[in-house]
């Protein structure tokens, strides 16, 4: 079956859904996106990953392409006519059509948007979870605002296909000697005191709506958690270590450059955490 796809104002078979090559994300990378889940014909964590993309758009002095409610019902649509109960939803706002200048636009310039979904199966990921995953570690080159979910994404991928070409799953990106985050992902490791590490939330990072929702399930869990950043070194020794990312929700991690992290086993804190990510988004 061919998926349809939102863009600006229509719907359209994927093969038939178009842009304009003077579309500002096109030429400038000039736009942001979301990812984010529909569970069970429900929205997970809607709010989040609006409130995510409202804050984007506002950092980059663009115009919201709709309202709020306006985007749920068209996400709404979108999961609908493609036939979907459980499906990922790809959000892209661009600062429009015009002539290329570095210079923004006319005010006036609609905000362009684009959406696709596609199918998502929450236990998609569990034969990989019970096997966990390799990290390998990469220079973090990105610019100083990876706080925004910009589609400018070069370097991400860059450190993506590093990890790719080793067999790794993800890049953990480095930056004077601490780990920010993985290039797709949020960066977690759990320490000898069965506490969970990850990098606070700032400029250097983007602030994962997974990242929040897992430190709620921590709470919940009585697991202590110390928002600072952690160095290579601490991962190698740390005793457990796992990503999260609406994709990959709680991932185990297993080996970090090829070395095994703790018993080279996905750890009991991240696979407990992993169950009642998921316990929530399904009732959510
Ligand atoms: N990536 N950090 C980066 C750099 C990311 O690209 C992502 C998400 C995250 C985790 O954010 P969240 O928990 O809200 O998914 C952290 C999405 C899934 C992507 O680019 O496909």
């Amino acid at each position: 079956m061919t998926m349809i796809a939102y863009v600006n104002g229509s719907y359209a078979p994927m093969r038939d859904a178009q842009v304009s090559i003077e579309d500002r994300g096109y030429q400038f990378s000039d736009g942001i996106y979301e990812v984010c889940l529909c569970i069970a014909g429900r929205y997970w964590d809607f709010d989040g990953h609006l409130t995510r993309m409202e804050r984007s758009l506002r950092e980059l002095r663009m115009d919201a392409p709709m309202s709020r409610d306006a985007l749920q019902i068209v996400m709404g649509q979108l999961v609908r006519r493609n036939g979907l109960k459980d499906a990922l939803v790809y959000i892209q706002a661009t600062r429009g059509v015009a002539p290329r200048n570095h210079v923004f636009p006319p005010a006036d310039t609609p905000t362009a948007l684009v959406m696709t979904a596609k199918r998502f199966d929450l236990d998609g990921s569990d034969a990989i979870a019970a096997k966990g995953v390799g990290v390998i570690t990469q220079p973090d080159i990105r610019w100083g605002r990876a706080d925004i979910k910009s589609i400018s994404l070069l370097p991400n991928l860059l450190a993506k296909q590093a990890a790719k070409d080793v067999g790794a799953a993800e890049a953990w990106l480095v930056r004077d000697g601490a780990v920010t985050e993985g290039s797709s992902s949020n960066a977690w490791i759990v320490d000898r005191d069965g506490a969970l590490v990850t990098h606070p939330k700032g400029f250097e990072i983007l602030g994962g709506i997974t990242r929040e929702t897992a430190l709620s399930c921590a709470a919940e869990l009585q697991i202590k958690v110390h928002e600072r950043a952690f160095t290579v070194a601490e991962a190698r020794d740390a005793s457990e270590a796992f990503i999260t990312s609406a994709t990959n929700l709680v991932m185990p991690v297993i080996t970090i450059d090829g070395a095994p992290v703790g018993n080279g086993a996905p750890g009991p804190v991240a696979l407990r955490l992993r169950e009642a990510y998921k316990l929530r988004a399904r009732q959510a």
